[in-house]
C-alpha cells in the first residue's frame, strides 16, 4: 500500500541533521559519555544504576516504577544500587565467578531487576528466561548453557527439569516455600543478611554479559551472547530513537525474557537515567492505557500485536483516559501496518516509529525518528555508525528497489559475540564481512528500507520468534503423532499463527478431542505461545530425499500459491 509521508515531528529533539551526522559520526564520541572512558572500569551494572547513584542530584531519583494488579512500589537508583549489592553478595557467598551463568526464570518484579544487576555487578553472565517456558523450553536453555544458578519463583519449580541439569549447583527461590535441601536458597532471608557494600567486578568491555536464546529454523535454540560493549549502542539509540530526556517517563512493555525487555526494558532507559516504568501480569487494552495514564508516560516503546489489539478497541477508548504526557510511541518485533501508524496519528495525535533490528543485533539498528519523515510500511534508515544493505546470496550489493537479504556490515557495537557452544553456527551468519539478518527486505532511492519477510522457516507470532523445528521435534513426542511439519500462517492481528501438519500413528484416530490433546501437550511441555492455533491431519507431509520435511511447499498449499521447485521432492 502507498501512503504519504509523514512529515518529521516538529519541535525539539535529539538526533536532528539526520544525514550530516551520519556522515562525520564516529563511536569514540558516545564513549565518552561512560565513567570507563577514564578510568578505565567497566560494567554495564554501574553506568545503569550506581554512576546515578553516586550523584547527589539523582540518587533519590526514582528508577523503578513497578506496579502489577496487587503491587506497586517506586524504587530510586539507590535503593536499587544498594539492593543489587546485597544480591552480589548472596552470589559470592555461594561462590559465583566471573564468567558463570546465571539464570532468571520468574515473572517482572522488582526482585528480577535487583537480582540482574547483581549477577551483573559480579561478573557473570545473565539469562532471562520468559515466563511461560514450559520444561523442555526451560531445559534446554539451562543445559546448553551450562548454568550454575537459577532465580526462580516456588510455581515455576516444578517446570525445572533439574535431573538433567548437572551443572545447575543452585536455585534461589524468590517467595515463600516449604523446599528443604541444599540446592535451594531462599532469597529474602539471605538478603536480609546480605551487606549492602559490594565492590563491583569490573570486567572487559568484550566480556560475558547477557545470553538470550533465541530460534533459527533449524535445531534448538540458540544462545545469543552479548558483551558490556553493547551499552554503547544502547546509549545511542537511547538518545537519538527513544528520544530520551533527563525527566522522561519511560516505558517498554517488553518482557525482559525477550531482548526488547533487557536492551530496551532495562539497560537504554537506565543508561540514561530515566524512570522506567515495569508493569507485570496480564494486560488488558485498558490495562495499557491506565499504565499510560497513571504513570504519565512519556516514552512508549512497544509492539505492532499490541497495536493493533488496541486499534480493535477503537479510538473511543482511548479518549477515556488522559494521555497527554505521551510524546513518542515506539515499535519492534514484525512489520508495522500502515494503517497502525495512521490510526496512531488520529488516537494519539503522534506518530509511531517502527524499528527494526534482532536479539542478535543487540541493538536498534533500522530506525524511524522524529527529525526524519516515516514513510508508513518502511522500517526507516540505519543508525549513525552502522552500515546496512541488501545483498544478494554471495553478500554483494544490490541496487535499490530489488528484493534481497537485509545484511548490516560486522562489527557494530552491540553485536552478538558467540553463540554459545556453537562456533559454526556462529560463523554462518557473516558472508562477505557482512552479517545477514534472514530478511528480505530492499532499499529505496532514498535509503529507506522497506521489509518483505523471513527468507527462511522462522515463524513470528505476536512478535514473538520460534522455530518450527523445536515445536515439530516435541509434536512428533506426543505418541499419536508421527510426523509434522510446522508453518507460520499469515493471521491479521498475531502477524503469524503456528499451523502444524501432522501424519497419525497407526491406532490413532482423528478427532477434536486427539488435536486438542495435542495442542495442550505443546503447550505444557514448550509453552503457549509455540501451540499450534490450528492442526491438520494429512496422509504424508512433504520432505526432501535426504528427508528435510518442505515447509515451505506446506506454506505454498495452504495459502494457495504456486509450488515453485519440488524437484526436490520425496516419490
Ligand atoms: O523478522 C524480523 C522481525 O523479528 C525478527 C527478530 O526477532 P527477535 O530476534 O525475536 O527480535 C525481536 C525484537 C528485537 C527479525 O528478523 N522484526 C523485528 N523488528 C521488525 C521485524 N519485522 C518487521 N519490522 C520490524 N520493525
Amino acid at each position: 500500500m502507498d501512503m504519504q509521508a509523514i512529515p518529521a515531528r516538529e519541535g525539539n529533539h535529539n538526533l536532528k541533521n539526520y544525514e550530516d551526522f551520519r556522515k562525520t559520526f564516529s563511536w569514540e564520541s558516545v564513549e565518552k559519555n561512560f565513567s570507563w572512558h577514564e578510568t578505565g572500569k567497566v560494567n554495564m551494572a554501574y553506568e545503569a544504576i550506581d554512576r546515578h547513584a553516586d550523584n547527589p542530584d539523582k540518587k533519590d531519583k526514582i528508577a523503578l516504577l513497578y506496579s502489577d494488579p496487587n503491587r506497586e512500589e517506586k524504587v530510586s537508583f539507590d535503593e536499587l544500587r544498594l539492593q543489587s549489592n546485597q544480591f552480589a553478595n548472596v552470589l559470592k557467598k555461594y561462590d559465583v565467578q566471573k564468567g558463570d551463568r546465571v539464570f532468571l526464570f520468574m515473572p517482572r518484579s522488582p526482585e528480577f531487576y535487583q537480582a540482574f544487576f547483581g549477577i551483573l555487578k559480579i561478573g557473570a553472565i545473565a539469562g532471562p528466561l520468559f515466563e511461560a517456558f514450559m520444561e523442555q523450553a526451560v531445559g534446554d536453555r539451562l543445559e546448553n548453557s551450562e548454568a550454575r544458578v537459577l532465580i526462580t519463583t516456588p510455581d515455576l519449580l516444578y517446570r525445572i527439569p533439574q535431573d538433567r541439569l548437572p551443572h545447575l549447583e543452585k536455585i534461589v527461590l524468590v517467595g515463600a516455600h516449604e523446599e528443604e535441601g541444599d540446592q535451594y536458597i531462599d532469597f529474602d532471608s539471605e538478603m536480609k543478611e546480605a551487606s549492602t557494600d559490594f565492590d563491583i567486578v569490573w570486567v572487559d568491555r568484550e566480556d560475558g554479559m547477557l545470553l538470550h536464546y533465541t530460534s533459527g529454523s533449524t535445531g534448538k535454540p540458540k544462545g545469543i551472547l552479548h558483551v558490556h560493549n553493547a551499552m554503547i549502542q544502547h546509549y545511542a539509540t537511547g538518545e537519538w530513537v527513544l528520544d530520551l530526556e533527563e525527566d522522561d517517563i519511560y516505558w517498554c512493555t517488553a518482557d525482559p525474557g525477550w531482548v526488547t525487555g533487557t536492551s530496551y526494558g532495562i539497560f537504554a532507559p537506565w543508561l540514561h537515567g530515566v524512570t522506567n516504568v515495569i508493569r507485570g501480569g496480564r494486560f488488558s487494552p485498558d490495562d495499557w492505557y491506565k499504565t499510560l495514564q497513571d504513570n504519565h508516560v512519556t516514552v512508549w516503546y512497544t509492539a505492532p500485536t499490541a497495536l493493533r489489539m488496541l486499534v480493535s478497541h477503537g479510538e473511543e477508548k482511548v479518549r477515556e483516559y488522559d494521555l497527554s504526557a505521551l510524546r513518542h510511541i515506539l515499535s519492534v518485533g514484525e512489520p508495522l501496518n500502515p494503517e497502525v501508524i495512521t490510526w496512531g496519528l488520529k488516537a494519539f495525535d503522534l506518530r509511531i516509529h517502527d524499528t527494526w533490528w534482532m536479539t542478535e543485533t543487540g541493538a536498534q539498528v533500522i530506525v524511524n525518528i522524529p527529525s526524519l519523515e516515516i514513510r508508513p510500511g518502511s522500517m526507516g534508515k540505519p543508525i549513525p555508525g552502522v552500515e546496512a544493505s541488501i545483498v544478494d546470496n554471495e553478500g554483494n550489493e544490490i541496487p535499490p528497489n530489488q528484493m534481497g537479504n537485509l545484511a548490516i556490515k560486522a562489527g557494530w557495537p552491540s553485536m552478538m559475540r558467540e553463540v554459545w557452544n556453537n562456533k559454526g553456527k556462529y560463523e554462518s551468519y557473516f558472508i562477505n564481512g557482512w552479517y545477514v539478518s534472514g530478511d528480505s527486505a530492499y532499499r529505496d532511492e532514498d535509503g529507506y528500507f522497506w521489509f518483505q519477510g523471513r527468507l527462511d522457516d522462522v515463524i513470528n507470532t505476536s512478535g514473538e520468534r520460534v522455530g518450527p523445528f523445536e515445536v515439530e521435534s516435541k509434536l512428533i513426542e506426543h505418541p499419536a503423532v508421527a510426523e509434522a511439519g510446522v508453518i507460520g500462517k499469515p493471521d491479521p492481528e498475531r502477524g503469524e499463527i503456528i499451523k502444524a501438519f501432522i501424519t497419525l500413528n497407526p491406532g490413532h484416530e482423528k478427532s477434536d478431542e486427539l488435536l486438542e490433546e495435542i495442542r495442550q501437550f505443546i503447550k505444557k511441555e514448550l509453552s503457549a505461545h509455540a501451540a499450534p492455533r490450528e492442526i491438520e491431519v494429512k496422509d504424508s507431509i512433504p520432505k526432501t530425499r535426504s528427508g528435510k520435511i518442505m515447509r515451505r511447499l506446506l506454506k505454498s498449499w495452504e495459502l494457495g500459491l504456486p509450488t515453485g521447485d519440488t524437484s526436490t521432492l520425496e516419490e
